[in-house]
């Protein structure tokens, strides 16, 4: 690998919005690193696609609640120039009351500050979140989602508390916010369960889909002056402009 060339991990890359995301951001000059936890082929997929583009990209397992698997994963990246936090969980079929905190919460923080070590001065960190979990504290959420919003909220907090320790460094945080975004497994999910909650985000606008909201968070990945902001994607009502 050239030194000039920039390295970009994505997590929870092998599919939605994180697979999306990784796709735009592979090009000259860039190595993007696929993370998934356990969908190995469609991170592979994910790869090829960007390899048959001309782009240079890696699929990297990890499980990001598990600290030996992160250290061995950022061990074999070596120099990371930016970090987008996109992997989430808590709906999954199974998980324990927990689970939510340590994927949403505890893994984001940790990984975060572990990045440190192997991020040089200019890195960033994009931070993705839901409006349903930024907005947690003033406005209501589907039961299902509680816990994610919740602890997606915790997770958001615990990064900005971290924020002298990123500037110490050089390293910026940007955030970016998206409400339900068409298309998404979780919005399927809930579409089935819960179609009244859906219906309703419907009701106050179109959904944003997919792509715009990967545009959004690969120009949080690249624009410069932005440190510090959160960046929101659809959801004109919960920002008092509809
Ligand atoms: N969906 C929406 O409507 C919406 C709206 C606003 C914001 N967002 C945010 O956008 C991001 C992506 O959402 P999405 O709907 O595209 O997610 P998704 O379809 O549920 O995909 C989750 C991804 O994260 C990976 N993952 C899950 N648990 C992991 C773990 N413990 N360690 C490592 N990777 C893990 C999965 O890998 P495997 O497939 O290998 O398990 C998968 O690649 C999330 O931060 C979410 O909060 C989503």
């Amino acid at each position: 690998m050239a030194d000039s060339q920039r390295t970009i991990l994505v997590t929870g890359a092998s599919r939605g919005i994180g697979a999306e995301v990784a796709v735009r951001l592979a090009g000259p000059g860039r190595r993007i690193v696929v993370n998934y936890r356990e969908k190995a082929r469609r991170a592979d997929e994910i790869v090829e696609r960007i390899q048959n583009a001309g782009g240079t990209a890696v699929a990297v397992q990890a499980d990001l609640c598990d600290d030996s698997a992160v250290d061995a994963m950022l061990a074999g990246i070596g120099r990371l120039d930016a970090l987008v936090l996109n992997a989430s969980g808590g709906m999954e079929r199974g998980a324990d009351a927990g689970y939510a905190m340590r994927i949403n919460r505890d893994a984001q923080a940790s990984l975060a500050r572990r990045v440190l070590e192997v991020m040089p001065a200019g890195g960033r960190i994009v931070f993705v979140t839901s409006h349903q979990a930024h907005f947690h504290d003033t406005k209501p959420v589907p039961a299902e989602y509680e816990a994610v919003a919740a602890s997606k909220n915790a997770g958001e907090r615990a990064l900005k508390n971290m924020r002298a320790l990123f500037e110490r460094q050089g390293v910026e945080l940007v955030v970016v916010s998206g409400d339900m975004i068409e298309g998404t497994f979780v919005v399927r999910l809930l579409d089935r369960s819960n179609p009244d909650a859906v219906a309703q985000r419907r009701a106050a606008g179109p959904l944003p889909t997919i792509e715009e909201f990967a545009k959004a968070i690969v120009d949080a990945v690249d624009a410069p002056g932005i440190d510090g902001r959160t960046v929101y994607i659809g959801g004109a009502d919960y920002l008092g402009r509809a």
